[in-house]
């Protein structure tokens, strides 16, 4: 019986107490089933006596019926816990586990190492201190062990275990382990860990694990426990400056007002000055309340409410740092992104950028340059698929505050989250606010969009006209500003086909390339709404995505989005352009409606089908349309 065991017997209070005071260390264990990672963490686990008996009796069952150990107990068995994985005999999920020795408390996110799954071990890695990364000592350094190894990096864990497993299948060699630590410290040498442990070891055979193995005399650092036991992993928190982004408001009554969230880095004091970001307001703290009492002193990690000694206006997402080193704002910078879905990454496409507890339209700008994983090298790519790693720039709807992800792992990070579905698609890490936004400023001009409009006499607006190539949209378009022309109106119409011949030569029909299409005509469309003009858009405009973008960069009843849905049969059967007929032969591939996708709008403002309706009449319904919404009543 452990002395733990005997506390909780005893003197629960006692046992609790320590519990409460033990430091925390969160490990993350990188490698494949054959690398022999369930085996170690079913290891620490069993040898740590965090297995309650009832599950040991299941696992001595299961070890018996289908483990690989013969009689002995098949410690992955313990840890593959899903039974499709025990099947397949991969992990497929983050698990989570938590386990505790008299001197640390530890939480271990046990994370797949195929490639497909490196989402998931970047979720796993996210909040680590340490990564224990495995190596079959009769592989040595693999391609697996580079890409664990870059990942681990990207999420800036600083302090790295080489668990050089399977000794005792090359007999506890020297040699075998000298030269794998040689080599993956040559290899590791551009990634920037403050530590590199390598520990020779078998998780079947307990060498190394808990207690020092009899085989390895040669080895004079510490087995693994021990090492997690009493690695130093705090920050030099004497430089890291305070942050605290606020999670609510506290005002139970009106004589208290407090601002409630967890300090991401540094620490807090009565009396210590603030600063207040996006607004750059500055008071002090009055008071650090918690649960248990007011603190003398707020550290990281620590669930706080502070007080302050001023009224100012502090609401959710806001970040409290400390006075003298207030983090950046910027609304564009440098990042490393990890695309975590299905559907690629296009720049250009607009997301929503999610920091701490703050929600921002977001656009990736450029894509630097992919990074592969495997191989750590540079490549150039126009999108970024599922699980690839991009270096890229990014620009904002509004300034987020920010410190360099090197820096503090909170305010650094970021989500990217799809518009649409609400789902996360991506994680960032942010290195550096991009200068030129520093020296952009914006210009106010006396003549606005508003005199340009007046002097007009008429409300501008977008008339945003999508649908299949062939339905008529063109058409329709080109009959609406012959009737607005003729009713004195000021306008302009972008036509897919004919801005295609200059301004967007460029771009071609990927979804990529389409994105940007829109996005360059939308950007246009707003500038001529500003000139006062009605404008007249004609694209095939496919995407939802992009469609809310444009809708989404003019004001408030700038934007009408008049769906021409005639059917693709239809369509086809017209084929003006002959261009249906070579997309069947296979002469044009990414073809609108036979190998590209085109999304029908959900709530368009107007839809109109020609094969039901002549033109002329559409463009009469649409006329009408504006008059009855007042765009031609001034
Ligand atoms: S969009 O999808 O990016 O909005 P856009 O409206 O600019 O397309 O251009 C569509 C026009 O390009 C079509 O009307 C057609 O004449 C021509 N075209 C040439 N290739 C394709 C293609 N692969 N898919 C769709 N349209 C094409």
């Amino acid at each position: 019986m452990s002395h733990q065991d005997d506390l909780i017997k005893t003197d629960i209070l006692a046992y609790l107490d320590a519990q409460a005071n033990k430091s925390f260390l969160r490990f993350i264990t990188c490698g494949s089933v054959d690398d022999g990672k369930s085996t170690l963490i079913g290891r620490l686990l069993y040898d740590t006596k965090l297995i309650y008996e009832d599950q040991l009796a299941t696992l001595e069952n299961d070890s018996k019926k289908t483990g690989t150990q013969g009689e002995e107990i098949d410690f992955a068995l313990l840890v593959d816990g899903l039974a499709a994985e025990r099947e397949q005999g991969i992990t497929i999920d983050v698990a989570y586990r938590f386990f505790s020795t008299e001197n640390r408390k530890f939480i271990v996110a046990d994370t797949p190492g195929h490639e497909q799954y490196t989402r998931n071990m970047a979720t796993g890695a996210s909040t680590a201190d340490v990564a224990v990364i495995l190596i079959d000592a009769r592989q040595g350094v693999l391609t697996q062990t580079r890409r664990h190894s870059f990942i681990t990096s990207l999420l800036g864990i600083r302090h790295i275990v080489v668990a050089i497993n399977k000794m005792d299948l090359v007999d506890y060699s020297q040699e075998t382990f000298d030269t794998i630590e040689a080599e993956y410290r040559e290899f590791s040498n551009s990634l920037g860990f403050e530590s590199i442990t390598c520990i020779p070891m078998s998780a079947l055979k307990g060498d190394n694990i808990i207690t020092k193995s009899p085989y390895t005399s040669w080895y004079h650092g510490s087995p693994l426990l021990p090492f997690l036991e009493t690695v130093n992993v705090s920050q030099k928190t004497e430089n890291v400056p305070f942050r605290m982004p606020v999670q609510w408001v506290n005002r139970p009554n009106l004589d208290f007002r407090g601002f409630s969230g967890t300090i991401a880095s540094g620490s807090i004091k009565p009396g210590d000055e603030i600063v207040v970001l996006p607004s750059s307001k500055r008071s002090t703290v009055t008071r650090i309340v918690t649960q248990d009492g007011d603190l003398e002193e707020g550290v990281t990690d620590k669930a706080v409410t502070l007080t302050l000694a001023d009224e100012i206006d502090i609401s959710r997402g806001d970040i409290i740092c400390a006075g003298n080193a207030p983090s950046e704002q910027t609304d564009q910078f440098s990042a490393d992104i990890l695309w975590m879905h299905d559907e690629e990454m296009i720049p250009g496409r607009q997301y929503l950028l999610k920091t701490a507890n703050r929600s921002v339209p977001a656009t990736v700008t450029e894509l630097h340059h992919k990074i592969n994983v495997n191989t750590l090298d540079h490549q150039s790519g126009k999108t970024l698929a599922l699980n690839e790693v991009g270096s890229c720039k990014l620009s904002l709807g509004r300034p987020i505050a920010f410190d360099p992800y090197r820096d503090n792992k909170t305010t650094g990070a970021f989500v990217l989250i799809d518009r649409l579905t609400n789902s996360t698609i991506g994680v960032g890490m942010i290195k550096h606010s991009l200068r030129r936004a520093q020296n952009i400023h914006w210009q106010d001009l006396e003549i606005n969009k508003h005199a340009r409009a007046e002097q007009k006499m008429q409300k501008p607006c977008i008339l945003w006209f999508t649908g299949l190539s062939g339905s008529g949209k063109s058409t329709v378009a080109n009959l609406v500003e012959k009737r607005l022309y003729d009713l004195g109106r000021h306008t302009y119409t972008l036509d897919g086909d004919n801005v295609r011949h200059g301004l967007n030569k460029d771009l071609g029909f990927t979804d990529a390339d389409r994105v940007e299409n829109i996005r360059r005509v939308a950007e246009t469309s707003k500038l001529m709404v500003d000139t006062g003009l009605i404008v007249l858009v004609s694209f095939i405009s496919p995407f939802k995505s992009e469609r809310r973008m444009a809708r989404e960069i003019v004001e408030d009843g700038e934007f009408i989005e008049v769906h021409i849905s005639t059917p693709l049969a239809v369509c086809e059967q017209r084929d003006v352009k002959g261009l249906y007929a070579k997309a069947r032969r296979g002469e044009i591939t990414n073809f609108t409606g036979i190998d590209s996708a085109y999304e029908a709008p959900e709530n368009p403002d107007i839809t109109l089908d020609t094969s039901t309706i002549p033109a002329d009449e559409a463009a009469d319904l649409i006329v009408e349309h504006l008059r009855d919404k007042g765009y031609l009543s001034i």
